[in-house]
This record gives C-alpha cells, structure tokens and sequence, in this order.
C-alpha cells in the first residue's frame, strides 16, 4: 500500500521553547483518524523533547540524516540505533542540501538508506534536479540516477523506503513546481520504482510546499504526501497542508 505522509523538516530551527508550543499544538490537533500521517524531523539535540511531547499522540517523529555507519569515530555524525531509542521512525537521507553542502553521493546516500532500514528506521529519501539541470533538459536523467543508484544499494529492502522529489530550485525558494510537472516527475519515478518490484513506495513531493499548493499537489495520481521545509515550522500552515 502507498503510504500517504506529510512529513515536516524543521532544518536548522528551533528552540526548546518554540518547539514546546509547536509539538504540543500538533500533538492536540492532529487526530489518529486523519487518513495520512504525520511526521516531524526534528534536529537531533531535540529528539528527547519531541519524543516527550508526541509518543502520546498520532504524530510521529524523526531524524533528518543518519550515519552509515553503527557506531565508531564519526565526530559529529548520528547513529540511527541512536535514533530508534528516541522513538524515531523515520530517517530523511540525501536531502539536496546535505548532498550540496556535505558532498553526499549517490553511494553515500545508499548506504545511509541501508543504516536506517538496517535498525528499523524508514528512510525518506530525496531526489531532484537543480535549476541548470532542469533547463538543460535532464531533469530525468538526473532523478533516476539518483534513484537507481538507490535501487541498487538496497535491492528488495527498496519497498520498506519512502522517496521525496524535491526539485532543488524550488527547496526555500517560494518557487513551487506545477502540480504537472512535479506529476511528470513522479511518473518517471514510480514507473522506475515499479520495475524494480517497489511501485508502491510512497512517493512525496518538496519545494515551496504551502497550505495554498498542498491540495493541488495531493489531487496528482502519483503524489502521495508531502516533505515540508519552511511551511512546517508553523502549526496552522502545516496542518493546513497535512489535512489537504
Ligand atoms: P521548503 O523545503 O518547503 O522550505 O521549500 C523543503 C525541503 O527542503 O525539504
């Protein structure tokens, strides 16, 4: 069955006491009988608080990167068994702005899909092009390397994943991708998914995602939830999107 999830990445953002009133207002207003779920990637020093404020209700919670390694001399990295004993569920990986800025590859990425999956964790995993790739035409080309790289590493584990499409240009810019175009995208990717036997991997889409675009986004065949930057780190916006 294709997951349907809108999932929250706070980023670098927040504070004990602006999460406070944030994870307690999801905590109060989001109802187990909502027909997706929810999901918020927290920062890491965090994940005490949102555990404590969110294990008694429907909204889950998670990390935004793991390390692909268990444990050892990774300063500054996070483990995902560190993650699972937060409660996290879900683990974004290759999140364009870790790839850009961490040099992540598509090997790299793989194997922090396979650490997650490895302790029980679901992997969000994000593809998508930048804006030169897009006008050169290989927006394609570009999201099923991306993804076929993935595939690769994981092999039948791939249908216990979740893939984001987050076309780079439109991450924080205000620009969103039509509701065709992020559909053309997404079509390229579940019939790729399909053929490896994993067609029904829930398929998000992220850039500029707002309570205003989230409906529009949601009616396309092929998207099955949301992965929310900026929009998500404001209660009524993000619930607005999540109940689209
Ligand atoms: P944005 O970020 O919603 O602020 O564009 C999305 C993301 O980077 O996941």
């Amino acid at each position: 069955m294709r997951e349907k999830l809108v999932v929250g990445n706070w980023k670098m953002n927040g504070g004990l006491a602006t999460n406070a009133e944030l994870l307690a207002r999801l905590a109060s207003e989001w109802t187990p009988g909502d027909a997706r779920k929810l999901v918020v990637c927290v920062p890491a020093p965090y994940l005490a608080q949102a555990q404590a404020a969110l294990s008694a209700s429907a909204v889950m919670w998670g990390v935004q990167d793991v390390s692909e390694h268990a444990a050892g001399a990774y300063t500054g990295e996070i483990a995902a068994g560190m993650a699972v004993e937060f409660g996290c569920r879900y683990a974004i990986v290759g999140h364009s702005e870790r790839r850009r800025l961490h040099g992540e590859t598509d090997g790299v990425v793989g194997a922090k899909a396979l650490a997650a999956l490895g302790r029980g964790l679901t992997p969000i995993a994000c593809v998508g092009e930048t804006l030169d790739e897009r006008e050169r035409g290989a927006t394609d080309a570009v999201v099923t390397r991306q993804l076929d790289a993935l595939i690769e590493a994981l092999g039948a584990r791939m249908r216990g994943c979740v893939v984001a499409y987050e076309p780079v240009w439109a991450i924080g810019t205000g620009r969103t991708a039509s509701p065709e175009q992020a559909q053309a995208v997404h079509a390229v990717l579940r019939s790729r998914l399909a053929g490896a036997g994993a067609g029904d991997v829930g398929l998000l889409y992220g850039g500029s995602v707002k309570g205003s675009n989230a409906a529009a986004l949601f009616a396309m065949s092929d998207i099955d939830g949301a992965l929310v930057g900026g929009a998500s780190l404001d209660a009524d916006e993000f619930l607005t999107i999540a109940r689209a």
